[in-house]
């Protein structure tokens, strides 16, 4: 039997810097990146993944102070540089170099089913851009170049997950094994919906409430949110399967609230009001040790610079080392040949 330490398997995973993040985020991908790695049974890399951010319409100066907000959210809300990887993805040059070599096993046909490249480029007509189209062999790259095969999304990211898949598996095909089929891992709470009850919460829809927002905006919101709309009045039977805010009480709330909750909003003893009241009051707990340490690390740029490159160094050691394979499998380049 071989005495060498049993290798963890890898986490990678990401999100776009397009704005600051909401809870739909944390709550559905990020306070799990922070669990897992807490846990301590998987190598952990997290990007921001700005090369994915400039495939809609974007502003280089809002984008750059954009990638530091986001590494202070990730960091504010748990994860720990001394655990795990937090990098740029444009600082490792190898993702786009992947994805390119990978665009050459991956059917148009595949990419046209993609249900988000059809809402994305349903909201932004006027620019329908060929990056928007190719951004899930990106994604593909993302996760292959470090031949992760733990993947914390949430639902949303399972269709891309499913096609990081097949482009794996027709890579290995057609040249050699290199890469194993990555999973998606889903939170436990895996579709957040915005505070307008119509879609999934989303910053470019108008309907979110912000890891960073205050406490009474947080307030504000969700006493204005939709909920089950049957429940009309003090008194009526609600229905919690359908109601978002049940949903973020699960999340946020302990087991014997959520029990309470449950049992008194069918039985109407449990209005809409006190119940939100009640989500706000542990929501805004969560929130605000979060809110305190990004204030603190926001003003602390060094401090965030230097967290970074690390995360790049180590990033792209780990990713020219897949890179040095492929580009041998695939017939490229000389740098690979014995002097
Ligand atoms: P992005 O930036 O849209 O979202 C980041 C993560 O947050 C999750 N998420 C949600 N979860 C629950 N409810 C919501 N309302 C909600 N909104 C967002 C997403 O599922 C995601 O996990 N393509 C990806 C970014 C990406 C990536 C990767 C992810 C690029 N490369 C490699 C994993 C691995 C995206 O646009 O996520």
């Amino acid at each position: 039997m071989s005495d060498q330490p049993k290798q963890k398997p890898r986490i990678l995973s990401g999100m776009q810097p397009t704005g600051g993040l909401h809870i739909g985020n944390y709550l559905g991908a990020l306070k799990n990146w922070v669990n897992l790695v807490n846990a301590g049974e998987h190598e952990a890399l997290f990007c921001i993944v700005d090369a994915h951010a400039i495939t809609i319409d974007y502003d280089p100066q809002q984008l750059k102070q954009r990638i530091l907000d986001a590494a202070v959210s990730y960091i504010a809300a748990g994860l720990d540089p001394e655990k795990c990887t937090i990098f740029v993805q444009s600082d490792v040059p190898q993702h786009t170099e992947l994805a390119w070599y990978l665009s050459a096993v991956t059917p148009m046909g595949d990419l046209n089913r993609m249900t988000q490249f059809k809402e994305k480029s349903d909201e932004h007509k006027e620019n329908v851009n060929a990056g928007l189209f190719t951004y899930p062999i990106l994604m593909a790259a993302d996760i292959l170049v470090y031949r992760a095969t733990v993947v914390p999304v949430g639902d949303d990211q399972v269709q891309h997950l499913e096609l990081t898949r097949e482009i794996a598996r027709r890579f290995n095909h057609r040249f050699k094994a290199l890469f194993p089929e990555p999973k998606p891992l889903l939170s436990a709470a895996p579709r957040i919906m915005g505070v307008d009850g119509k879609t999934k919460m989303s910053k470019s829809r108008g309907n979110s409430i912000d890891l960073l927002d205050t406490p009474k905006a947080v307030e504000k919101k969700i006493k204005s949110a939709f909920t089950d709309p049957n429940k009309l009045r003090q008194g009526d039977a609600g229905n919690p399967d359908i109601c978002n805010i049940f949903t973020i009480h699960k999340s946020v709330s302990s087991p014997a609230e959520v029990e309470q909750i449950d049992r008194d909003c069918r039985s109407g003893a449990l209005g809409c009001g006190t119940c939100k009241a009640l989500l706000c009051t542990n929501l805004n707990r969560e929130l605000d040790p979060i809110r305190e340490r990004a204030a603190a690390l926001g003003a602390d740029r060094k401090r965030v610079l230097e967290i970074l490159d690390n995360g790049r160094e180590q990033a792209t050691r780990l990713a020219e080392r897949t890179m040095r394979d492929v580009r041998k499998t695939m017939g490229l380049g000389t740098g690979h040949y014995k002097k």
